[in-house]
């Protein structure tokens, strides 16, 4: 076959269509960001939902400001488009992207069925002298091998050669997404220098961040594992620390906040446990295959961050006694405040602690209707169930939890919050309303007074 070897400028192209595969959370205010750098882009989705939405000019994405606006515009005047059939998206475009979801099991096997499938179909689309570059987050090696494998042997043509193939980690984090994508510098590894240097073009021309280059595709995938995996540690040295503060009467937080006055310290806030499908998630990536036995701190971290549910309900216990035959209200299966995912969330393990001390759970969720709450497994509390309340265990800090009224939990004793996130006025009102408010590492024992 004759080898197309296309300009590299051509990435950087206004006139090149972007194909972004995986039109979800963060694929779509992808695709809004290239639109707003004048680029074209089409979306591809196996959801027939999401696909009959967007080409009606709706963002199915609630989180991101100003998105809906974007969609609208940006499909009125042709410059976004979505579609099922990503094979004919790949055929049209010069650049694909591809974010769509790789997971863990329960049993934290890595899962990469959807993966697979969009890799066949942009595979079947693909033709020379176009780029490939997957965002997703992914266990080292991939790229280079597996996804690799797979578009060359749908496509019948050479990565490297015919087409260029690189991984670039996508660091942002659902809210302020656009925010991110200006400031954070974005990493990038190809399977060839010429690879590299497309993808490098491709987002200087879409993003107002820097961009670094690394040596291959595997140390780009490595960069997103390795500093998803920090934060996972550093919050379990936190709950450790958490577990000494509160042995020993000493408040973790105001001792953070001074050790963190000196520039080599960066403590992270301890709590319930670590939920969401990037922090307990990617340790798992980062533990699998060979060389994963030297990773002793990742392990041990995962599990003092989930055993964090456990303390969390035996603080309740050691306040108000054993909580068999008594009622619970979990505030928040979001997991973490104002974002509607509960993907891995520690209402999961709260729930699991609670109800093995013989507790009835009800959780509450300003996110979520009482449909989609009971859906998820849970017992949706009511207000006439108030006045049976004997303990409330906040577990993601919604804003809306910041003016929660609190006065009718009238048997309530105690609220433990688990993320820290109600403010001075809110715990006050907690505390005004006849309940304890604790925290994780607050040093607070029962029976101690007021610190
Ligand atoms: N959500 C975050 O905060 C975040 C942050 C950084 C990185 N990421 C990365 O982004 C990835 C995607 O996350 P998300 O939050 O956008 O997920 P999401 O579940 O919101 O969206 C994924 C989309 O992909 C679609 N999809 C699934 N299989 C497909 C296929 N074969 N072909 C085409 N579309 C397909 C789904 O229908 C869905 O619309 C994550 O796995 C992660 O690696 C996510």
């Amino acid at each position: 076959m004759q080898r197309t070897r296309p300009a590299i400028a051509e990435f950087a192209d206004k006139t090149a269509t972007i194909a972004v595969v995986g039109l979800g959370k963060i694929g779509l205010p992808l695709a809004a960001q290239y639109i707003r750098h004048g680029r074209g882009v089409i979306g591809c989705d196996i959801s027939p939902q999401v696909v009959r939405g967007i080409n009606a000019g709706r963002s199915h994405v609630q989180e991101e400001p100003g998105l809906d606006e974007e969609v609208a515009a940006a499909v009125s005047t042709g410059r976004l488009r979505a579609t099922g059939d990503t094979a004919q998206a790949v055929r049209e475009a010069r650049v694909i992207v591809v974010i769509v979801p790789v997971m863990v099991s329960d049993a934290h096997e890595v899962d990469f069925r959807a993966m697979d499938a969009a890799s066949a179909a942009i595979g079947a689309g693909l033709g020379p002298g176009k780029l490939v570059i997957y965002e997703t987050t992914l266990p080292v090696g991939t790229t280079s091998s597996r996804l690799r494998k797979a578009l060359e042997e749908a496509s019948g043509l050479t990565a490297g050669e015919d087409f260029l193939l690189a991984y670039s980690p996508e660091r942002v984090s659902s809210g302020h997404i656009e925010r991110d994508l200006r400031t954070y510098p974005k990493v990038v590894g190809g399977i060839n220098k010429e690879s590299t240097a497309a993808a490098e073009a491709f987002y200087r021309s879409v993003l107002g961040a820097p961009v670094m280059t690394m040596a291959s595709t595997d140390d780009a995938e490595f960069v997103k594992l390795i500093e998803t995996t920090y934060r996972d540690v550093n919050i379990a040295l936190a709950n450790e620390y958490a577990r000494f503060a509160d042995e020993h009467g000493l408040d973790l937080t105001s001792a953070v906040a001074a050790a963190n006055t000196q520039p080599y310290s960066h403590i992270h806030t301890a709590g319930a446990g670590v939920g969401g499908h990037c922090i307990p998630v990617y340790p798992y990536f980062l533990m699998r295959g060979a060389g994963a036995d030297g990773l002793t701190l990742p392990r041990r971290s995962r599990a003092i961050n989930d055993g964090m549910a456990e303390y969390a309900a035996d603080r309740v216990e050691s306040e108000i006694g054993p909580l068999a035959g008594r009622a619970v209200l979990l505030m928040g299966i979001a997991y973490r405040g104002d974002v509607k995912e509960h993907a891995f969330s520690t209402a999961r393990l709260l729930r699991t602690a609670l109800e093995r001390r013989g507790a009835t759970v009800y959780a509450h969720d300003p996110l979520y209707d009482d449909r989609e709450i009971t859906a998820l497994g849970y017992t949706p509390f009511r207000p006439e169930l108030a006045g049976e309340i004997a303990a409330i265990v906040v577990q993601a800090a919604h804003s809306a939890y910041q003016t929660f009224d609190f006065t009718p939990f009238a048997e309530c004793r105690v609220v433990l919050d688990g993320r820290r996130g109600l403010d001075s006025a809110a715990a006050a009102a907690v505390e005004a309303a006849g309940m304890r408010y604790l925290y994780i590492g607050d040093g607070r024992r029962a029976g101690d007074g007021a610190r």
